[in-house]
């Protein structure tokens, strides 16, 4: 196994359309670093111009110590696993996962003994004989990562592999895939835009959005520490509340006003347009007139465990995370509480203000 590292990688497609703008990342060996970003945010281009599959317009990709931009993917040594797993239809699994290794020569017996290695490993040994069409979508794509991993690749790039999956199965191979990481002590890099996905399985998270890298860092780092206001948004279900706002001083110290909410701060000094962000566990409700501004209760998801509260804070929406069942009617206005030890400062633009 091996590093992979990404120095300045831009992508313009003919056309124009910029992917990747100077993307400057490097995932350790044997790490299993998750590409989190929304659709169109470029990840598989990323991956695509790892793979060799796709010539970025400037920059180099990086295998272990060896500059790679101008190699063949063969030469690259990487393997991919693709969305749709693509399996040739007229060969059974046992070929599927041997295909790789046929096509490059290896020994039968060898080729025996790997084929037979991976499906133990991924719980397909049964099913050799089978027919693709003859398998269940989680077997299929199970198939697919065993074609992966017979040969023995620098590394391995996932390009959202379970999003086809339904619920539990999803969260079954997502398992599998971690022990997998574990047990092959693989460099991998994982790419999903579903954040809930990447804060369980990565070891760090790097944030692709609109082509450029936001921020690199562990689940916790990226939750706690946005480096910006998207990261904020886009990290947690729901994602941080981000209202539009001003500092100024007031009678006593300082305010910070963002729609109908007025809360008194120590530290700022910031005076002007800001951004204010509060995730949502860490808003309260209560009386009328006994909090930092009246809110309209909008839409009220109870969900078990937590009931959010969707709410309307003078024309700007606020989500407030409740424990339990909440008796909140819709329709009713209510006061807001913020833990003010929790508040986020951004900047107009969404740069972090400290
Ligand atoms: N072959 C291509 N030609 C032109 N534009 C492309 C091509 N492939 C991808 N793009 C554009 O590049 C951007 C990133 O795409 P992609 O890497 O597929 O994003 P993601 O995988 O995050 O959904 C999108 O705007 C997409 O339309
Ligand atoms: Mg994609």
């Amino acid at each position: 196994m091996a590093s992979v590292t990404l120095r300045r990688l831009s992508k313009v497609f003919a056309g124009g359309v910029q992917a990747l703008h100077h993307l400057d990342l490097e995932v350790r060996d044997g790490e299993l670093l998750v590409l989190l970003g929304a659709s169109g945010s470029g990840k598989t281009t990323v991956l695509r111009c790892i793979a060799g599959l796709e010539e970025p317009t400037s920059g180099d990709v990086v295998i272990g110590e060896r500059v790679v931009t101008q190699e063949s993917p063969a030469e690259r040594d990487v393997a991919m696993v693709f969305q749709s797993h693509a399996l040739y239809p007229h060969l059974s699994v046992r070929d599927n996962i041997a295909f790789p290794l046929t096509v490059r020569h290896v020994g039968d017996a060898q080729v025996t003994r790997r084929v037979l290695e991976a499906a133990t490993r991924l719980g397909l040994k049964d099913v050799l004989d089978r027919m693709p069409q003859q398998l269940s979508e989680g077997e299929r794509q199970r198939v697919a990562l065993g074609r992966a991993i017979v040969r023995g690749p620098q590394a391995f790039l996932l390009d959202e592999p379970l999003s086809r999956l339904d619920g539990p199965l999803r969260i079954e191979l997502r398992a599998e895939l971690l022990a997998l990481h574990r047990a092959l002590g693989a460099t991998m890099i994982y790419v999903t835009h579903d954040q809930t996905e990447a804060m369980t399985i990565g070891q760090r998270i790097a944030i692709l959005h609109e082509g450029r890298l936001r921020q690199v860092g562990t689940p916790e780092e990226v939750y706690q520490r946005p480096a910006d206001v998207h990261v904020a948004r886009f990290v947690g279900t729901p994602g941080m509340n981000v209202l539009r706002g001003r500092g100024r001083a007031a009678e006593k110290g300082r305010v910070i006003e963002a729609g109908s909410l007025v809360i008194p701060v120590e530290l700022s000094t910031y005076e002007g347009e800001l951004q204010l962000g509060v995730r949502p566990e860490f808003v309260g409700l209560c009386a009328v007139d006994h909090g930092v501004g009246n809110v309209d209760v909008l839409v009220v998801e109870p969900l078990g465990s937590e009931t959010l509260v969707h709410l309307n804070a003078g024309g700007q929406p606020l989500v407030a995370r409740l424990q339990g069942f909440a008796d909140v009617p819709v329709g009713t206005r209510v006061g807001v509480k913020v833990d003010r030890r929790r508040l986020y400062l951004f900047d107009a633009a969404g740069a972090p203000l400290v």
